[in-house]
């Protein structure tokens, strides 16, 4: 553990403060700088030396709890039981809800009503109808009743379903810092949402993520506590509501995730170790679970990584805890449920229970004891016995009844918050089966308006941008029209990709919004209708990902034109232009901040865009701006200037002597970041870096940053390998000898 306090010296101060990074509005005086240079964030992030006890906006209802009270007292075991189980929509039928008395299915990113990816507003409506009849039937004779719940994962607009608005990512909201626009992304989101006749999201997600390795990175406001702080409960009001919004037709139930400590994990491995402290943990990952739950959020969902801290201890029993959060009793009861003082109920994630050593996907009493109510076990084969074993569990004293008691209660009370009793079926609510709310004109606009909000303008020489309506245009690069790069993951499918711009009708892509914006007669994509005058828009970008899919591994960098063959060509394109003496606007479609120091070099400008969802509408607006448009957009996450500065966060300043934990780099040193946190352009202030961006110093590694030597130089082989078959043969013995080293490396560890 490096214990070296990182104090803001002068000279990063001054960089920080130099490269134009408003930390707080202008008018916000409620930062201050100490006596030694620490800047004080405003106070709207207090520091936490104890877990707080939140106050929830939705409030205790006497009546409600005394029916709870009343309908529990007549559950069987089996009908407690059921309310506990949550297949995916593919693995569950209405018959099998109505036969085991399910409380609720998801649909996981890819799984639509009938395999129907083109489903509507009324097919989503009507399957939804399936369910809730079907759980209607199964309590006919019991005097009582228990309605069924669909949950979503809306991460980013109502994204897996076909024609709804897709917002930009959270990592571009972030940028935008405009928590009331926040807020207005919810509301819209909650209204597509329950256009469909679903009543649950799975959102926000409320991680601070800390090295840009993460395939999850984008899914994250910020790497900072005080963005998501500001966020998270704007999002939950916007999505939920209180008391009066969960009720009614127009909000859906909100679900802070993923408890905690998803973007704090070593190397930045998905579903990895997290070894931050308790006092970081709390300051640093917990921020946006203190106003998301203080919003009202009545769902937190457990999270897929470990916590390696001696708090958490282990209640399993089997001597083997692997410290999983999905097993910690500690951080979902004792913490959340106690210290928090939530009352809602928290779900697993996808078969999260299989994470924690001694258990499978449909087996695992500790996964319960730990208090988790909801378990998202999502295959039949899976889902069927683990409602057989825990039944089992209780009768064998393995479960107490009386922790059953409590994750039905829940269940019973979020679903009473949210007036299932008293809507009528999905198809019949008020919103429902209204083809006309996805992807509205005004959603439309809405998203237009965050993805202009999300750019972060990072190099502009001599003005270049604004761009003018008589210059002609000509556009290269991967993502020029490519609605995938915009979108990212979680975009109609769980990885974002097999889409194309048919499976988002009413969406833009950049080309088609220049095209707008100037003429297609004014849109090259031919070099050879280039003249001198032509500027160069190039559009680049990462392949659509998700979850461990985008993790970035021990043998590769975050250095953009090393990861694959194609990333090579869009720097390749960059630089091409450059050197035939044209103008380059370089437009970076990315999950993460990432090394693009060449590319830099090579544009004249250069905006990180980000993953900026179906409005493209909203660059263009930016790049010529449009009616007075200018680039608003700061960085919420630190920008990289080698190839493995991984982990540059902002330190959290107002946690005086942080200190930088071994994994995290200590930014005084060679991980200064090109760009701190809070930096960004517009045309107010003009070019300001005091950075020379034509000649950035190029890293020269050749090996991956979890290795400490390059492999027989093979180290950073493009993710995809195109080149002749000897070398593939080469790079498939480098992999097999990568391999047999690891497995022995783990065996002799
Ligand atoms: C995934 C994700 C989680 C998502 C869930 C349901 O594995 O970790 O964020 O809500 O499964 O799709």
């Amino acid at each position: 553990m490096n214990n070296t306090p990182i104090k803001f010296t002068p000279i990063l101060l001054s960089t920080l403060l130099l490269t134009g990074c408003p930390f707080f509005d202008d008018d916000d005086d409620s930062s201050s700088q100490s006596s030694d240079n620490t800047i004080i964030v405003s106070d709207s992030l207090a520091y936490y030396a104890e877990w707080p006890t939140i106050e929830s906006k939705v409030t205790v209802d006497t009546d409600i709890e005394s029916q709870i009270s009343v309908i529990l007292g007549q559950m069987t075991l089996e009908e407690k039981v059921g309310q506990m189980i949550q297949p995916n929509l593919d693995d569950v039928t209405p018959e099998e809800a109505k036969q085991y008395k399910l409380g609720s299915l998801l649909n996981g990113g890819g799984s639509w009503p009938d395999g129907d990816k083109h489903a509507s507003a009324a097919d989503w409506a009507a399957k939804a109808d399936e369910y809730w009849t079907a759980l209607d039937e199964a309590y006919a004779d019991r005097g009582f009743k228990v309605p069924f719940m669909w949950a979503t994962d809306a991460v980013h607009g109502h994204n897996n379903v076909f024609g709804a608005t897709v917002f930009p990512h959270n990592i571009g909201l972030g940028a935008a810092n405009d928590p009331e626009m926040i807020n207005r992304i919810g509301k819209a989101t909650a209204k597509e949402v329950a256009a469909t006749g679903l009543d649950w999201t799975f959102a926000p997600t409320v991680a601070a993520p800390r090295d840009y390795r993460w395939g999850r990175v984008y899914e994250g406001y910020s790497e900072d506590p005080e963005i998501i702080f500001n966020y998270a409960g704007q999002m939950v009001d916007g999505l939920q509501g209180g008391n009066e919004g969960l009720k009614s037709d127009s909000q859906v139930i909100s679900n802070v995730k993923h408890w905690v400590g998803d973007g704090g994990t070593q190397d930045g491995v998905d579903r990895g170790e997290n070894h931050y402290s308790e006092e970081y943990m709390m300051n640093i990952h917990a921020a946006g679970y203190f106003s998301g739950l203080k919003a009202g959020a009545q769902v937190v969902m457990s999270s897929f990584n470990s916590w390696h801290d001696d708090a958490n201890y282990d209640q399993t029993g089997t001597g083997e805890y692997n410290k999983k959060v999905h097993g910690s009793k500690y951080l979902i009861t004792d913490v959340l449920k106690g210290k928090l003082g939530f009352d809602g109920l928290v779900v697993t994630d996808w078969n999260g229970q299989n994470e924690i050593n001694g258990c499978t996907s449909s087996n695992c009493p500790e996964a319960v004891n730990a208090g988790n109510d909801i378990f998202m076990v999502t295959a039949r084969t899976d889902w069927q016995p683990f409602y057989e074993n825990v039944i089992a569990q209780v009768n064998d004293g393995t479960i107490e009844m009386s922790r059953i008691d409590d994750a039905v209660t829940r269940i019973l009370r979020v679903k009473m918050r949210a007036n299932l009793w008293n809507k009528p079926k999905p198809s019949d609510r008020s919103l429902a089966g209204n083809d006309a709310i996805l992807g509205s004109d005004e959603h439309r606009a809405l998203a237009r308006e965050a993805a202009t909000k999300s750019l972060v303008l990072l190099k502009n020489k001599d003005s270049v941008l604004p761009l003018q309506a008589n210059q002609q245009i000509y556009l290269a690069g991967s993502a020029a029209d490519d609605l995938q790069k915009q979108t990212g993951g979680w975009s109609l499918t769980w990885q974002g990709t097999e889409n194309t711009i048919d499976d988002f009708p009413g969406a833009t892509t950049l080309k088609m919004a220049l095209e707008a914006q100037v003429g297609a007669e004014n849109v090259f994509t031919d070099i050879n209708d280039v003249t001198e005058d032509t500027i160069a828009v190039v559009a680049i970008g990462e392949d659509p990902y998700a979850e461990f899919v985008g993790d970035i591994k021990d043998h590769q960098t975050i250095g953009f034109a090393d990861l694959k063959t194609a990333y090579a060509a869009d720097l390749a394109t960059v630089k091409e232009l450059k050197a035939r003496g044209m103008k380059v606007v370089t437009i970076f479609f990315s999950g993460r901040p990432m090394y693009v120091n060449e590319e830099i070099n090579n544009s004249d400008a250069f905006i990180a865009a980000w993953l900026p969802g179906t409005e493209a509408g909203g660059i263009t607006d930016a790049l010529y701006q449009v009616s007075g448009t200018d680039f608003t957009g700061r960085l919420s996450y630190s920008w990289p200037n080698t190839l493995c500065s991984t982990t540059i966060n902002r330190v959290p300043m107002n946690i005086e002597g942080y200190v930088t934990p071994e994994w995290e780099q200590d930014i005084s040193g060679e991980h200064m970041p090109l760009f701190a946190y809070g930096y960004g352009l517009s045309y107010a202030i003009g070019e300001e870096s005091d950075v020379d961006l034509d000649n950035l110093t190029l890293d020269s590694r050749d090996y991956g940053c979890g290795q400490d030597q390059p492999d027989d130089g093979l180290a950073t082989i493009p993710m995809e390998s195109t080149v002749k078959r000897l070398a593939v043969s080469l790079h498939y013995v480098f992999l097999a000898r990568q391999t047999a080293g690891r497995v022995l490396m783990y065996l002799l560890r």
